[in-house]
């Protein structure tokens, strides 16, 4: 009798078998891979059959299978889908079979793991199924950090389609900086992206808030050509000694001394006006005792250089105009029935009865000052960001 198809072999012993046949000539190999696939779908509970992982051990050892014929032997690699997302058999499953009921599967797990391998390639494979819609559909949920994480997705997976689906995105008026952003980082990982960017600024049409996205990429593009034509249009923000900031990319290979960053966060940086550090400082904008563990040296530096490229969650910026013309600008501390009260860029709370109020408005940019590479030196702006990225969890 067929070791595989006796109900007294053990799981382990069928596993050990199934191995065996790695070194095996293919049409033997394929008979008794199909016959043990097809024993799953005789077997009438599961408990009976051999086991889900075994099914999927035997199928990914198949050159081609077809689930159309074997309806039990899907639900067993379905149910392995299930239990053990993420795993390279769930990617190679995937990939090759491509199951329209696991689309929407792929999907949040690419959301979740956006800024991971996995994600990226959970992304690619509902870009093979023709499923990207998913994504571009989260573009446009109420969720920040969705689209945030679906257009980085649509920038690293998209391969020959992103600039086609971003370019929409970075000139669309409804969706806010950090979107746009991350719009502008996807297109400029592929070269055409980089030149329809270019034609954006030249024609005049690139949205204020992404010049400073939109000049760190193309004033250092590998291509001469690019980096002269930019340099009509763009330039980065001067710092303390007048010399332009240098781009980003550049920025991020450089190293810095920690004790003389920790100085330039009092001053020149002026950083501890609005950040505490240790219980020390005012606060106006987040605790950055642990920010090293939060940000890379790049973000870091995004979140310095152009705040409003990313706002947190928690530290939007509202604006007030009162009855009588005063107008004021800071934080949302509280929000109450009666009145709003708002903290202002000096650590200042300020509050106005909802009554007196006349508007009352989100703002799109962040409380921290965009210019504050003004205050320092390249030396010093690197020295800070190395001192910022020791500041991580005890
Ligand atoms: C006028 C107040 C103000 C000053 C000055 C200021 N910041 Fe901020 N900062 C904020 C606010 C408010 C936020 C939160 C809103 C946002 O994310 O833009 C923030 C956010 C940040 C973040 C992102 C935090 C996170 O959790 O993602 C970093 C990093 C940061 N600031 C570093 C600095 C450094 C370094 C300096 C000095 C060069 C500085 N800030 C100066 C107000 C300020």
């Amino acid at each position: 009798m067929d070791l595989l198809q006796d109900p007294s072999t053990s799981e382990a012993e069928r596993a050990r078998y199934l191995r065996a046949f790695d070194f095996h000539d293919a049409p033997e190999k394929e008979i008794a891979l199909k016959r043990l696939i097809a024993s799953a779908a005789n077997s009438d509970s599961a408990s009976e059959g051999p086991s889900d992982e075994l099914v999927v051990e035997a199928v990914l050892r198949l050159g081609d299978f077809d689930f159309d014929s074997s309806v039990s032997a899907k639900q067993s690699v379905l149910r392995y889908l299930h239990t053990y997302p993420g795993t390279d058999a769930y990617f190679d499953l995937l990939q090759r079979f491509q199951f329209a009921e696991m689309a929407d599967d792929l999907f949040e797990f690419s959301l979740k793991h956006h800024d991971q391998t996995s994600g990226v390639r959970a992304a690619e494979i509902l870009f093979l199924m023709d499923r990207q819609s998913l994504l571009l559909d989260a573009i446009q949920t109420d969720d920040l950090a969705r689209r945030v994480a679906a257009v980085t997705l649509v920038g690293l997976a998209g391969r020959n389609k992103t600039v086609s689906l971003l370019l929409p995105v970075v000139t669309s008026d409804g969706l806010s900086s950090e979107v746009r952003v991350a719009a502008v980082e996807g297109i400029s990982r592929r070269p055409n992206g980089r030149k329809r960017l270019l034609d954006l600024v030249i024609s005049r049409k690139l949205p204020d808030d992404l010049k400073f996205a939109a000049a760190n990429v193309l004033l250092s593009d590998e291509d001469e050509a690019v980096r002269i034509e930019a340099a009509k249009y763009l330039e980065l923000p001067a710092t303390a000694d007048s010399q332009p900031l240098p781009p980003l990319r550049t920025l991020v290979k450089r190293r810095g001394d920690v004790a003389a960053g920790a100085k330039v966060f009092r001053k020149p940086g002026t950083c501890i006006n609005c950040h505490k550090v240790n219980g020390e400082g005012k606060e106006v904008g987040p605790d950055l005792s642990e920010i090293g563990s939060k940000l890379s040296r790049e973000a870091m530096y995004v979140s310095i250089l152009d705040p409003s490229a990313a706002v947190s969650h928690n530290f939007e910026t509202y604006s007030v105009l009162t009855e009588d013309g005063s107008a004021i600008t800071g934080l949302l501390v509280s929000d109450t029935a009666e009145s709003v009260t708002l903290r202002n860029a000096e650590g200042i709370d300020q509050t106005v009865n909802k009554d007196e109020m006349e508007i009352f408005q989100k703002q799109s940019k962040s409380l921290m000052p965009q210019d504050l590479q003004r205050l320092m030196t390249a030396d010093q702006l690197v020295n800070l960001v190395e001192y910022t990225l020791t500041l991580t969890k005890k």
